[in-house]
């Protein structure tokens, strides 16, 4: 089960062998899980429809690899540690006996709730142990889990539900975040005011709020569980199985429900987990993500579990109670591997080095980023303040729709250099593409993004829309799956990825489509349109300019301003919200109606005088107020 390269040669190798033999390098790996019935054939793809499947005709159930194939030797090693919010609250530990049985437990409340096969529950939870045992309860009955992150609002979960046709929603009553608790209940009612498919909601009693409770409708968590046997025959699933839909932001329309499957995602996110972070058996992992996030799904549950990893998860903030706590946390716990994202990293390194310094990190072996780009300044004061100068930093490129980690250095094998996240994962053919969608050779070169051949958690479909699937990432290039990112290499092979280069935003690690804010503020009576952009954020990486058009210039921009903001957040969720909002007479557009957001994204980065040509928009003076006006 030791899936480990552990030299940078044999890395090498491995490379050469999993692109010349893809299916014999991905058999070899795969054959170390537990198969209820072997496959037949590895993989069996085109790109064109697309149609890519792994481990064909395999029987399994990822959750008794994830648990059940390490009882008989790691029973009592900690399986999940849980850090909560507040410093004073006990940590809770979970060795893989005690998860195996809580898992088990919930499977079989789920069951008498009335849950099938293939029905699909969406989870808006705290970042409890619960949220765990939740997703891997879902996989061990065969159901579908979509976790919908516990920030977004009623609206954005109703399309999710809905989209989904969901059977059941799994939440709390509330949740605490830093020095706050947020309500999760009663953004659950008001989101089912819209949704029809949910037979019945699940409530985890976390904050003891009295909460509205629907006769017949909604159940406690803890009454659910009550009585159920700790022992749940896992599902036999077949390979393409669905294991998940998570929703994610693209630049057009509303979100889309990327899908993964059971085999596949399984054996890629184990491998990508012990090679990346070079895991060893008596290590403690950390990965702050929010199990709401691909990351949080891939290497907080599966990925460690499937390894037979101690896994952490922390409900809290990194400021709370102070900007030491990450620190503090990875003390006190002894942590050895410690993955977080740049917005965080930026974020503590504002606070001064006394909160990192006032900790020890000894433990820390290897430490990562994921997310977005980092820039070189955060790089080094990682590396440094946290790393102390010893720790190898695995900046891991890859996305919801990857499923797995794709181009990282492994640990410390790898070599590393500042703001590069480095080589491809064995099995991962990445290269750059010219506008045209040709290859382009050679080093020190910048272009798209793209994967030449499928890996084993390669996105599936887009859930109930598979067209959407095929235009979004197979249609722009010929034969490749696009990835929507600019890319450099390096005279080394090393890859740079710079960032979108589509309408996604990427706002502290997290995506978000400009047509999607753009639709949320149009709802304003006074709004006639919008135009969203990014701009580079000290912290966020990008925050959200909006350029908006009011039917009546507002009298008070800054109540009209916040006005525009309560939409967002009440359509999205305030971790959408508009940083800047300029209220402008007019978009630029060319004369067949296409605003020119070239011209806003240079306005809203300060640099005006770089606009380029602007002959052929209706109106250029438009681009004078905007101009003049800029925030
Ligand atoms: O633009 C890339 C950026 O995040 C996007 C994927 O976002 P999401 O699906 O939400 O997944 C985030 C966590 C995997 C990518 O298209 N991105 C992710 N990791 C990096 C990155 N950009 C630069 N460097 C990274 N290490």
């Amino acid at each position: 089960m030791d899936l480990r390269i552990k030299s940078f040669k044999e890395y090498e190798e491995k490379y050469k062998q999993s692109i010349e033999d893809p299916d014999h390098f991905w058999d070899q790996i795969a054959q170390t899980f537990q198969w209820q019935q072997a496959y037949k054939e590895v993989c069996k793809w085109n790109f064109d429809e697309p149609n890519v499947k792994w481990f064909l005709e395999g029987k399994l159930n990822i959750t008794e690899n994830a648990l059940d194939r390490h009882l008989a030797t790691r029973g009592n090693k900690t399986a999940l540690i849980w850090e909560a919010n507040d410093p004073n609250t006990p940590s809770q530990k979970f060795t893989y006996r005690e998860l195996y049985e809580r898992v088990c437990e919930f499977s079989n409340a789920l069951k008498a709730q009335g849950i099938e096969k293939g029905d699909r529950i969406v989870l808006y939870m705290p970042m409890v142990p619960e949220l765990a045992i939740a997703c891997l309860a879902s996989a061990r009955i065969g159901a579908v889990h979509s976790v919908v992150f516990a920030g977004f609002s009623a609206n954005a979960m109703a399309d999710r539900i809905n989209d989904a046709q969901a059977k059941m929603v799994i939440t709390a009553d509330g949740l605490n975040r830093g020095a706050k608790q947020v309500a999760l209940k009663t953004v659950v009612d008001e989101a089912l005011e819209s949704c029809h498919s949910v037979e019945k909601v699940v409530v985890f009693n976390c904050l003891d709020w009295k909460v509205n409770m629907e006769e017949g409708r909604d159940v406690w968590w803890h009454d659910a569980t009550n009585g159920m046997p700790a022992e749940c025959k896992a599902e036999v699933m077949d390979s393409e199985d669905i294991l998940f839909i998570l929703y994610t932001s693209g630049s057009t329309g509303k979100p889309k429900g990327v899908v993964h499957t059971h085999g596949g995602y399984m054996v890629y996110t184990a491998f990508s987990f012990q090679n990346v972070f070079q895991y060893e058996e008596e290590d403690i992992y950390w990965c702050t993500a929010d199990i709401g996030w691909i990351t949080g799904h891939s290497y907080i549950v599966y990925g460690p579990l499937l390894s037979g990893a101690t896994t952490m998860m922390f409900e809290g903030v990194p400021t709370f109670p102070d900007a030491g706590r990450f620190w503090q946390v990875c003390d006190k716990h002894q942590v050895n591997q410690f993955y977080t994202a740049p917005t965080a990293i930026r974020a503590l390194m504002a606070c001064g080095d006394e909160h990192v310094d006032a900790t020890s990190l000894s433990s820390l072996k290897v430490i990562g980023t994921v997310g977005e780009p980092i820039n070189e300044e955060a790089w080094d004061w990682y590396y440094e303040k946290v790393g102390k100068g010893n720790c190898p930093i695995v900046d891991t490129w890859w996305q919801t729709e990857t499923g797995g980690i794709m181009i990282s250095g492994l640990g410390s094998l790898s070599p590393m250099k500042a703001s590069y996240a480095g080589y491809p994962l064995p099995g991962v053919q990445a290269v750059l593409l010219d506008q045209e969608g040709k290859e382009i050779e050679g080093s020190d070169i910048e272009g798209y993004l793209a994967i030449k051949n499928p890996w084993p958690s390669i996105i599936r479909t887009t859930y109930g829309d598979h067209e959407r699937c095929r235009t979004t990432y197979f249609s722009h290039y010929k034969g490749y799956y696009f990835t929507g990112d600019g890319a450099k290499r390096d005279e080394n092979g090393m890859f740079r990825v710079i960032g979108r280069v589509d309408d996604v935003i990427n706002v502290s690690g997290h995506r978000f489509g400009t047509a999607e804010i753009e639709d949320a503020i149009d709802n304003h009576e006074n709004v006639v349109e919008s135009a969203v952009v990014g701009y580079p954020h000290e912290i966020k990486g990008q925050g959200i300019y909006a350029y908006v058009v009011c039917e009546i210039e507002p009298t008070d921009p800054d109540a009209a301003r916040a006005e525009i903001i309560d939409i967002v957040s009440e359509q999205i969720g305030k971790i959408a919200k508009p940083e800047k909002i300029q209220f402008v007479s007019g978009l630029p557009k060319t004369r067949s109606g296409k605003i020119m957001r070239r011209i806003l994204r240079k306005v809203a980065e300060g640099e005006p005088d770089k606009l380029g040509d602007t002959s052929t928009l209706l109106d250029p003076s438009v681009v004078d107020d905007i101009v003049q006006n800029a925030l």
